[in-house]
């Protein structure tokens, strides 16, 4: 799975500060968005109202998209492919630290329908997908450093549920670092980066002590993330 990412080069990152962080408003820019849009995004805030248009139907959150129950299952199935393996801490070419990570390509019914209805929602029909889903777990004190996914092996499309904690997914424009959206991965949710979001965006998920959204503190736990992608094509 590590061929699928490397870190992105660390060009002076610029310090985020977060009242500086623009969110969509229904006067705040010369697109007219509707009421339900602006709700729709409270899980979305960024550099400007330029950002927050240009990335609009490439980045989605689905806030409990799975329940308690289905968080369960993905979970048990799972954590028998986690708990064999250690956690690496120390190679610091890595672009994540704190973590272990496992695939798997055969799905119990529950867990293989949840992943039905991931693939339903986020991946344009046809499209051809990587056959084993990625399962990440970062520890408490784990992160994932800024990076684009191979355009070698991974499509235009990446899908996450995120299970066990909340957490802060950053989008950082790889040619101007000042351009940036943060977006609220809730517990149980879904994220969707599709196209210039994730080929011309880094992604990155804060660590602990960094996982501030909108100003709002969103303290990291330990995360699993269960991930689905397509083929280039
Ligand atoms: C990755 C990645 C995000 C996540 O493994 O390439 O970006 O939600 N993961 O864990
Ligand atoms: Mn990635």
């Amino acid at each position: 799975m590590r061929l699928l990412i490397t870190v992105a080069k660390q060009a002076q990152r610029k310090s985020f500060h977060s009242s500086s962080c623009y969110r969509f408003t229904s006067e705040g820019s010369t697109l007219r968005k509707g009421p339900e849009y602006i709700e729709e995004c409270k899980w979305l805030c960024g550099s400007s109202q330029n950002i927050l248009s240009a990335v609009r139907g490439q980045v989605e959150v689905r806030q409990n998209f799975i329940s308690e129950e289905e968080e369960n299952a993905l979970f048990k199935e799972v954590e028998k492919g986690l708990r064999k393996k250690r956690y690496e801490f120390d190679h610091w070419d890595d672009a994540i630290h704190g973590y272990r990570e496992t695939e798997r390509l055969q799905w119990g019914d529950v867990c293989e329908s949840i992943l039905r209805r991931v693939r339903a929602v986020a991946f344009p029909e046809g499209s051809p997908l990587l056959g084993p889903v990625h399962v990440l777990d970062l520890d408490k004190s784990g992160y994932i450093k800024p990076h684009i996914d191979s355009v070698k092996f991974c499509g235009s499309t990446i899908a996450g549920l995120s299970l066990l904690s909340d957490s802060v997914m950053r989008l950082v424009q790889e040619n101007n670092s000042a351009d940036w959206v943060d977006l609220l991965l809730n517990r149980r949710s879904l994220y969707i980066l599709r196209d210039d979001a994730r080929f011309k965006f880094t992604h990155e998920i804060l660590k602990d002590e960094e996982s501030l959204f909108s100003g709002q503190r969103i303290p990291r736990h330990r995360r699993i993330s269960v991930i689905c992608r397509n083929l280039p094509v």
